[in-house]
């Protein structure tokens, strides 16, 4: 911490006074926390919640409140002198959410936040402002929930240069398409019935379009990488247009469809990518089943490292805002990002164009002798190469399904062969492509 530090010090036996703005999902989880662990005590110090902000003060909750000092905005919360700690649990990358954090950094006061779309969206400029006025800007519950995957990244592996993280880390995604693979059922379906049972948005479009993913993937690449957070730069693509007949047909073929996130460094710049892709059934990524979130982080020293676990719910991420808590309350001092903000640089962008990778593909074609040979040549000379080839009759269809997967293949040569695909007179529609994953 700096000398110009307007953080409060604290001895053991002092007590930490801790803000707690969002009482929802998160916010009662860490409340329930607080009131379970009384002793919660790292340092010797102890933590009390001593103001409480949402937005309905009569709303019912889990947890009684109506001892605590109470206010109607974040903003006075984030900045009152009667706290010492401010958590920020209300969500949104920018509105209420990201005024009351910057109000308590200018007020010099440690932030925790379980926010990805705020750190993902504006992470540089708080860890800006954070380290200009000396007070930790924590965030470990922002991804993966309460399975520790930041200060992973922060801290104990910040001896080794950090090649690629990848892995599956929206639980309603994963467990819509675990859905899909096991039961037979459709995403609509699917998606339905987690909304009924609250395991997705009443507007799905966060997960299920693939961008709470890749403000996660955002965050990790910027700890992994010593990067300023580029949002920007993500390539995104959801699951709402992940049909079952793929998901049957890629199982046929030995894959399983997940949402998979993605970043990688390379001499020439960085690619964060989030899509569904196909992974090997017997792949870690693969067997994380349900809600589950799971993490490959390959470093140049240590090699590969797997973590799996929840990646949300009240209980797990309420551990992890209360883990940055302890780490305020015993002074742990890291810059925000690795490096310090000053600087951070924003990601230099992959050109997508020149990248690699195996694919899946699918389409309709009619049901007369020399198609195959037809969708064999057009690819032999568009350059790519087939590795498998799958023709499948489904009721009803309207012609003849055919499958199959590419050897790696460079991303713009790709393109233009499934062009040349969906121009042939007997090829129905065009070639849905899937990316078969790099891990
Ligand atoms: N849910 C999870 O498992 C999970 C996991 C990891 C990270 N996160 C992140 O944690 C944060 C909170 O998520 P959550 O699931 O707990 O959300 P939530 O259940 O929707 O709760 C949001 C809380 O913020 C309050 N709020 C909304 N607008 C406000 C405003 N203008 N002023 C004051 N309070 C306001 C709400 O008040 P009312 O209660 O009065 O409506 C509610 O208490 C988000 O950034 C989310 O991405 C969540």
């Amino acid at each position: 911490m700096s000398e110009s530090s307007g953080m409060a010090r604290k001895r053991p036996g002092d007590t930490w006074r801790i803000g707690v703005a969002g009482l929802g999902t998160v916010g009662a989880g860490l409340l329930t926390f607080l009131d379970e662990r009384p002793g919660f005590a790292p340092a010797g110090c102890l933590a009390k919640v001593t103001g409480v902000s949402a937005r309905s003060r009569s709303r019912p909750r889990p947890f009684d409140i109506s001892g605590l000092p109470w206010f109607d905005d974040p903003v006075a919360l984030a900045a009152s002198p009667d706290i010492d700690i401010f958590v920020e649990l209300v969500g949104g990358s920018d509105g209420p959410a990201k005024a009351a954090v910057e109000a308590a950094l200018k007020a010099g006061k440690p932030v925790v936040t379980a926010n990805k779309a705020l750190i993902a969206e504006h992470g540089a400029e708080l860890a800006a402002l954070a380290e200009a006025q000396g007070v930790p800007l924590l965030f470990e519950a922002a991804v993966m929930g309460g399975t520790p995957a930041v200060k992973m990244l922060r801290e104990a592996m910040v001896g080794d240069d950090i090649r690629s993280v990848a892995g599956i880390l929206n639980g309603t995604c994963n467990y819509i398409l675990t859905e899909m693979d096991s039961a037979g059922r459709s995403f609509a379906d699917v998606l339905a019935e987690a909304q009924r049972l609250g395991y997705a948005e009443a507007d799905p479009t966060t997960d299920v379009g693939g961008f709470d993913a890749a403000h996660k993937i955002t965050i990790l690449a910027a700890l992994a990488f010593g990067c300023a957070p580029t949002y920007s730069a993500a390539e995104i693509e959801g699951i709402d247009q992940v049909e079952l007949l793929d998901i049957k047909l890629a199982r046929d073929l030995g894959y399983r469809v997940k949402l998979v996130a993605s970043a990688d460094r390379s001499p020439e710049g960085v690619l964060v990518r989030v899509h569904p892709a196909l992974t090997p059934i017997a792949h870690p990524l693969a067997q994380t089943g349900g809600a589950l979130n799971a993490l490959f982080i390959e470093g140049q020293r240590i090699g590969r490292i797997f973590i799996q676990g929840p990646g949300a719910g009240a209980g797990p991420t309420a551990a992890a805002v209360a883990a940055d808590i302890a780490d305020v309350m015993t002074g742990a001092v890291r810059p925000v990002f690795q490096a310090p903000a000053g600087s951070l640089k924003p990601f230099t962008p992959i050109d997508r164009a020149k990248t690699e990778g195996r694919a899946y593909l699918r389409f309709l074609v009619k049901d007369e002798p020399g198609v195959i040979a037809a969708v064999s040549e057009t690819l032999a000379e568009a350059g790519v190469s087939i590795e498998s080839f799958l023709q499948k009759p489904v009721d009803n269809a309207q012609g003849v399904p055919i499958v199959l997967t590419t050897h790696a293949v460079v991303e713009s040569v790709l393109m233009a062969a499934i062009d040349r695909i969906a121009d042939l007179s007997s090829v129905l529609d065009r070639p849905r492509l899937l990316r078969i994953a790099r891990i």
